[in-house]
């Protein structure tokens, strides 16, 4: 797996849904989706597109057991925690029922950034 490629794939994808759910609040007038949409565009699209740009210029973090931590970490809990976003802002959950899950998720990317800082402070 080449980790800048699946990081600028999978952010592209995001990219896509965020303003799929963009056109669909501007369309309807219902903004009540606003949080996920930000989200699903910032934690998705413009996190993993800044991880994937800074994987290819600094190949010396890429193929590393921490790249691969950190792919995979962000991978699960963004996704986890914007289907959370989801169900929450779309009435189906309430916000007592973000626990344990959210939190978890949440724990998951920020235990995922850790280990990308630490190989950008070990690489450069
Ligand atoms: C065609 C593309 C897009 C459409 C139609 C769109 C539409 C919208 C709409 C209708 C809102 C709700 C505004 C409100 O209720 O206050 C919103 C909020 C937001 N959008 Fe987009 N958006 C698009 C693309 C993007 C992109 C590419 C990003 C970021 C990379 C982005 C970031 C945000 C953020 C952060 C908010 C939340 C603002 C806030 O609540 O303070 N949007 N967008
Ligand atoms: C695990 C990661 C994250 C968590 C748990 C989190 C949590 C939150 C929460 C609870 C809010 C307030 C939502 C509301 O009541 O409207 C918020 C708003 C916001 N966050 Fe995050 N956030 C995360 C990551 C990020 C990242 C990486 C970015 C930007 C790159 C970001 C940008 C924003 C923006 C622009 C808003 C205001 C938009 C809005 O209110 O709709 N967040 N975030």
């Amino acid at each position: 797996m080449q980790i800048s490629r699946s990081f600028l794939v999978i952010g592209s994808l995001y990219l896509l849904l965020g303003i799929l759910i963009g056109m669909y609040m501007g369309g309807s007038g219902d903004h009540s989706l606003a949080p996920l949409h930000a989200h699903i565009n910032l934690l998705g699209f413009a996190l993993m597109t800044v991880f994937g740009i800074i994987y290819r210029i600094i190949p010396a973090m890429a193929g590393t057991t921490l790249a691969k931590a950190h792919f995979w970490l962000h991978q699960i809990g963004a996704l986890i925690l914007l289907v959370m976003l989801w169900l929450l802002f779309s009435g189906k959950i309430t916000e007592a029922a973000m626990a344990p899950l959210a939190p978890i998720a949440e724990l998951m990317v920020l235990l995922g950034t850790g280990t990308f800082a630490f190989n950008l402070w070990k690489s450069t």
